[in-house]
This record gives C-alpha cells, sequence and structure tokens, in this order.
C-alpha cells in the first residue's frame, strides 16, 4: 500500500476535539446533536435497516409512486425501494419550485477571469434550472435521446454542467462525465464503453488564465467515435472551435427554441442515474454504476447529516470538487440541492489571480461550509498564512476534507488558520462506489481527532476483518468491508459483471471489500492507512498503476514500465516510473520530459510521473511478476525490509538505487 505524507505520525494522535458548544444553534440547530444520539441512531439502524432507510427515503425523496419494499437483496445484487418512482431531477429542482422555493438561489457561480468589475458571478434559483434543465430535455429528446441512453457530459465548471446532468434526469437517461482535464484518448474508451452517441461539451475551460481546449479533445476523439453523431458545444471561453456540420449543435441555438416546459419522467428506483468511469487495479477504468432512488436517498441524507445543512439559515455550501469526480456529482449536485442550501461552484484555480482566490470568494459570498481535498490544503500551507490570514473567514462553520488520508499537520493548519479553531473538521471517508460519505464525524455529535475518518454513518456496517472476514480487534490493521448493502452502493460495472463480483465481492465472501486498508482505535474510530492494490490517490485523483504503465508503453521508446505511488509534500501520492527503454533509446532528460508529455496526451496532466527512472531491468519474482513493493521502497528512498531472495536479478535492485532521479 502506499502511505501518504505524515502518515506515521497519526498512529501516535491523541488530540481530542469535541463539537463547539454553541456549533448546533448557529448552524439552526443539530441534525443529530450528540454521541448518545449518534450510537442511539446507529443502532436502530442497524436492528432494522427496512425501517431506518424506508423512512429516510419517504422524508428525504418525492415519490411519484411509492416503494413497496425497501430491500431486495441477494450478495451482490441489492435492489432498494423496489416498486417506486422517483425522480433526481424532482428532487433536486422541480420540488422546491413546488413548495414556493422556486426564486430562491439555488447555485451561486462565480468564474475564473477577473476584469476590472471583479469577476464574473452568476445567481440561479431552482426556477432558473426548472425551466434550463426543461429546455435543455427537449432539445436532447428531440435529438432522438431516450429514457436509458448514456449521454456524455466533457465540460468545464459552468453551471451549465449541472443543468446538463439534471437534464438527462429529467429526461431519464444516464449522464457519464468526463473530467475536463482527461485527454483525447480517455474520452474515446469513456464514451465507447457507455455506448453514448450524444456528447455535450464547451469550447473551452478557463483554467490559471489559459483555455483548456475541450471542444478540440473532443474533435479529436470523434475521429475514432464513429457512433457519436451529435457534439453540442456551449461557448464559454470564446476560443476558436471547428465545427463539423451535421454532427456539431451550437448549444444556445439549439436550446434557445425550445419549450421551457418538460415535466419530470418518473424513474424506477433501480434506474440507472448516471455512470462515472474510476480506476481500478488493472485494465482501462471502470463504469460505475449508480442508481436513481439508492444513490439519491445516500447523498442528499448524507450531505444533511455530515454538513449539518439546514434551509432558510443563510448557509451556503462550497465544495471545490470538478463535478467530473464523484465528489462534484454526490456533493456539488444531487446531495446538496435536495437539502435547498445555495451551492457554490467556482470555476477555476485556486491560485488564480492570486493565491488567496479562495479565501476571496469565501468572504465575497459568506460561504458557511467549505469542503476540499488534503491536497489543496497542503498547497495552501506552503503558499503561506498570509493568504487566509487576509480575508475574513468568520462565516465559516464547518470544513470538511475528502479524497486521501489528511495528515495531523494538514488538518491542524486547515483547523486554526482556515477555521478560526471553531469550525470542526470532517474527514469524509467514502469512493466512488459507495456513492456517498460511509465513515465520518457529524459536525455537532462526533469529537474529532487528527487523521480519524472516525466513526460510520448510521446504517453503514463498515468493520475493520482479516482475510477470513473476523473482525480484527483495536489496533491491528486489515481490510475495510462493509458488511451489509446500503443505498448508495454501486449497482454493478458496466458490461463487465465479473469484474465486479471479482473487484468488489470475492476477496471476503458476503462482504463489500473497499480496497483501502484500515485499523480501529480504542475508541472505535477508523483509521484509514491507503489502498491495497495498485490504485493511487495523486492529489485526491484516482488513478490506476496499470493505466499509466499502458501509456508509457505505448511510447516507441519503451519496452517495459512499471508504476508505482510515492510519497509527494503536496500531493499525497506521487507517481514514480521505472522505465526499461528498446534498443534504439538511450536515457536522456529529454526523454524523461518527452515521456511525461505522452503520459499527459494519453490520459491527462493529472497522471505525469514525478520521476521517471531508466532501469536496465524491472525486479521480478521467478514467476515474472514487478516486486511492486521494493519498487515502492526504491521510489520512497527506503531501505527495504523485503525479502530479495526472489529476485531474479539481484543486482538490479542496486542499480536502481543508484540510477539518477529526475
Ligand atoms: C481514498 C473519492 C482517507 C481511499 C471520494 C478511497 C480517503 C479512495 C478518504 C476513493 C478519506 C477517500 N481518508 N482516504 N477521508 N476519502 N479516500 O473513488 O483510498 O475517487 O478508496 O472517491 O480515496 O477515491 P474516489
Amino acid at each position: 500500500m502506499t502511505t501518504p505524507a505524515g502518515i506515521a505520525s497519526i498512529l501516535q494522535e491523541h488530540r481530542v476535539f469535541p463539537p463547539p458548544a454553541d456549533l448546533a444553534s448557529r448552524l439552526g440547530g443539530a441534525v443529530v446533536g450528540s454521541m448518545e444520539d449518534l450510537r442511539a441512531m446507529h443502532r436502530r439502524a442497524l436492528d432494522d435497516p427496512e425501517g431506518f432507510w424506508g423512512g429516510l427515503a419517504r422524508e428525504h425523496l418525492h415519490w411519484f409512486t411509492p416503494f413497496s419494499k425497501v430491500l431486495e437483496w441477494s450478495c451482490p445484487d441489492a435492489r432498494w425501494f423496489v416498486g417506486g418512482t422517483t425522480n433526481a431531477c424532482f428532487n433536486c429542482v422541480d420540488r422546491h419550485v413546488e413548495a414556493g422555493h422556486g426564486d430562491e438561489v439555488a447555485i451561486l457561480w462565480e468564474g475564473e477571469p477577473v476584469g476590472a468589475g471583479g469577476p464574473e458571478v452568476r445567481r440561479l434559483t431552482y426556477g432558473d434550472l426548472q425551466r434550463e434543465t426543461s429546455r435543455l430535455a427537449n432539445a436532447l429528446a428531440s435529438l432522438g435521446v431516450r429514457t436509458g441512453d448514456v449521454v456524455t457530459i466533457y465540460m468545464g465548471m459552468v453551471p451549465e454542467v449541472v443543468i446538463a446532468m439534471l437534464a438527462c434526469a429529467r429526461l431519464g437517461a444516464a449522464h457519464s462525465v468526463i473530467f475536463g482535464g482527461f485527454s483525447a484518448p480517455a474520452i474515446v474508451d469513456r464514451v465507447n464503453d457507455a455506448g453514448s452517441r450524444v456528447i455535450l461539451t464547451c469550447d473551452g475551460a478557463w483554467r490559471r488564465g489559459s483555455v483548456v481546449p475541450l471542444k478540440a479533445h473532443v474533435d479529436e476523439a470523434c475521429r475514432s467515435l464513429p457512433e457519436v453523431g451529435q457534439v453540442i458545444v456551449l461557448r464559454r471561453c470564446g476560443n476558436e472551435v471547428s465545427t463539423t456540420a451535421g454532427r456539431d449543435l451550437d448549444w444556445h441555438a439549439l436550446v434557445a427554441s425550445q419549450p421551457d416546459h418538460r415535466p419530470c419522467v418518473p424513474m424506477d428506483s433501480e434506474a440507472t442515474l448516471f455512470l462515472l468511469y474510476t480506476s481500478g487495479s488493472t485494465g482501462k477504468p471502470k463504469g460505475i454504476v449508480h442508481s436513481t432512488a439508492g444513490y439519491g436517498l445516500h447523498v442528499a441524507f448524507t450531505a444533511r447529516a455530515t454538513f449539518n445543512l439546514r434551509p432558510d439559515r443563510g448557509q451556503v455550501f462550497w465544495c471545490t470538487a470538478d463535478v467530473g469526480w464523484i465528489t462534484g456529482h454526490s456533493y456539488v449536485v444531487y446531495g446538496i440541492l435536495p437539502n435547498r442550501v445555495p451551492c457554490l461552484i467556482y470555476e477555476g484555480a485556486p491560485n488564480f489571480t492570486r493565491e488567496d482566490r479562495f479565501w476571496e470568494i469565501v468572504a465575497r459570498h459568506r460561504v458557511t461550509h467549505f469542503y476540499t481535498a488534503p491536497t489543496a490544503i497542503r498547497a495552501f500551507m506552503k503558499w503561506g498564512d498570509a493568504h487566509p490570514a487576509r480575508h475574513d473567514l468568520s462565516s465559516l462553520m464547518v470544513l470538511g476534507s475528502v479524497g486521501e488520508p489528511i495528515n495531523p499537520e494538514a488538518w491542524m493548519w486547515y483547523r486554526e488558520r482556515i477555521g478560526g479553531g471553531r469550525c470542526p473538521i470532517v474527514d469524509t471517508f467514502w469512493q466512488t462506489e459507495t456513492g456517498g460519505h460511509v465513515i465520518t464525524p457529524l459536525p455537532c455529535a462526533t469529537p474529532t481527532v487528527p487523521g480519524s475518518c472516525t466513526l460510520p454513518i448510521p446504517g453503514i456496517d463498515a468493520a475493520v476483518v482479516d482475510e477470513s472476514g473476523r473482525e480484527l480487534p483495536p489496533g491491528r490493521g486489515g481490510l475495510l468491508v462493509i458488511r451489509r448493502p446500503w443505498p448508495g452502493m454501486l449497482r454493478g460495472v458496466r458490461g463487465d459483471r465479473q469484474r465486479f463480483i471479482d473487484t468488489y465481492w470475492s476477496r471476503v465472501p458476503g462482504m463489500y471489500v473497499a480496497g483501502d486498508a484500515a485499523r480501529r482505535d480504542e475508541r472505535g474510530y477508523f483509521w484509514i492507512l491507503g489502498r491495497i492494490d495498485d490504485v493511487i490517490n495523486v492529489s485526491g485523483h484516482r488513478l490506476g498503476t496499470a493505466e499509466v504503465e499502458s501509456a508509457l508503453v505505448a511510447h516507441e521508446a519503451v519496452v517495459e514500465a512499471a508504476v508505482v505511488g510515492m510519497p509527494h509534500e503536496i500531493k499525497g501520492t506521487g507517481i514514480a516510473a521505472f522505465v526499461t527503454l528498446g534498443p534504439g533509446a538511450s536515457p536522456s532528460e529529454a526523454l524523461k520530459s518527452n515521456l511525461r508529455e505522452h503520459v499527459a496526451r494519453e490520459i491527462g496532466a493529472i497522471a505525469k510521473p514525478d520521476m521517471i527512472r531508466f532501469t536496465g531491468a524491472l525486479p521480478k519474482t521467478r514467476s515474472g511478476k514487478i516486486m511492486r513493493r521494493l519498487l515502492r521502497d526504491v521510489a520512497a528512498g527506503r531501505e527495504s525490509a523485503q525479502d530479495v531472495t526472489t529476485l531474479e536479478d539481484f543486482s538490479v535492485l542496486s542499480r536502481l538505487r543508484e540510477s539518477e532521479e529526475a
């Protein structure tokens, strides 16, 4: 497993921070107000899961047809809220309009460029969202998109990306959002796998003052995607784009002529709401399938509980994640909107035009909830205390962390410099596959400890077990599992049932295996120790080492490559690549940067190796397996404790150690 910066110190962590006494009243009342309440709720949920989740489903979701049964479970297949029909767009938007809240702000958006009069700010109400999702849904329907189709979305962080997702939901089509940082070949794989015929995109996306040419990436991808019939292009940056007649459509022109009314289609509880591609140990990214009702409930419930969301209390929720990742799906869109708390979306980079941009935004919009990744916090620390200190951050009440283990140094800095010592930190553990939070503190209930994600949310039966499924005593590291089904759980891997079973349900029969190692302490708190597979969390972004390896070997100079994670001060985990060259190529700095660019073209800039080492051969066992743990030690500069007697070529090890670093 890859251990991020500072992980050793968390094992000795004893500082405990109880919830601030006045927090519940400042938040307009606690959703869960004490540890006694939390434990009682958890017990009730495990004693009577159907009563617990059924009650929440009636409270949180609008039902066109009520469900007749809460759960049908035949491991690993779950059907939640059987017989019911609902619609995710209705739960996010129409419900609030019908209840008389149509004029309230749903999305508060700030663009990246800063003009003479400041940045562009847009406010969209629930009424605006109802109108815009209706028009776009009508437009998509006019192009032949039907219930059950998959629409691909490859856009920047503009309000229209949320409108696009919700318009699909309105229509009953599933969406597949591709992160705008991915390159053309990554688009090709995902569009092919999803079978999308329609792509929604932008001319470009603003990033640190320059334009990422999204449409050009789609054009390049479409050369290998003959099935794509329509590309709908939103104008955002005004950059030059080429237009393919008959395929490309202008978003504004298309939508302008559409009626602004279209009812939400009642969807079966289990209908696919979206696919989201994520990395695994092997092969290409897999399309994780999420359901309409179960996922919708899980994220609305956890958003409310974890952040103590309350409407009508002046709360402003800001999650900094891009909607191209699960965090953006769940806590920019589907979890926040149902709770009727305005959601802030910022388009660009945290250090544009200066390193205090985020704090300027917090102060300008009186943000109450701020949710980001440890890698960002470590970058803020490096940029210096002066940046947050210049701004009024007194509106903040709850701070969140997600995506990778947070080291106690970053945790304490976040608490003091951003939270002014008065905001609890909710360190939320979850995954693309879990849909929403599964282990997290609740701000008015759970005493927090730096580096621990604390306790499961009520109803989540998480445990640390050995390979046979036996629960381990406190202090012992083991496999993190979830022993019972939960509403937000993935329903499958698109088109690959065997992979679904093998990846999550085979290692410990009857239990969901998360792919992380964890231990619990005497208090019962969970500590995530890192991935047990060949997945790495680079700046909180999930990548498979196998993907980077296959990108490297696709380069003409490379014969073989092994990629492992290594500790990285800011990214948490950096990417180390060990590369064996073919006879025609020789090691050089130029080749290293060439290989980095090559990986960026194949996958995206996030996958660029931080370190490349050229080696005559890779260390392998007698059966030919690359000795990854040994490479991880070499990459981290650690002496390997591993027995190397199975190494095919002992000299390889010492040569790797000596070889010059990038
Ligand atoms: C890691 C992101 C420690 C973990 C929501 C998990 C975390 C993977 C935390 C999922 C956390 C996420 N503490 N590790 N609070 N949150 N992780 O699918 O390794 O992009 O398995 O979902 O991120 O990454 P994914």
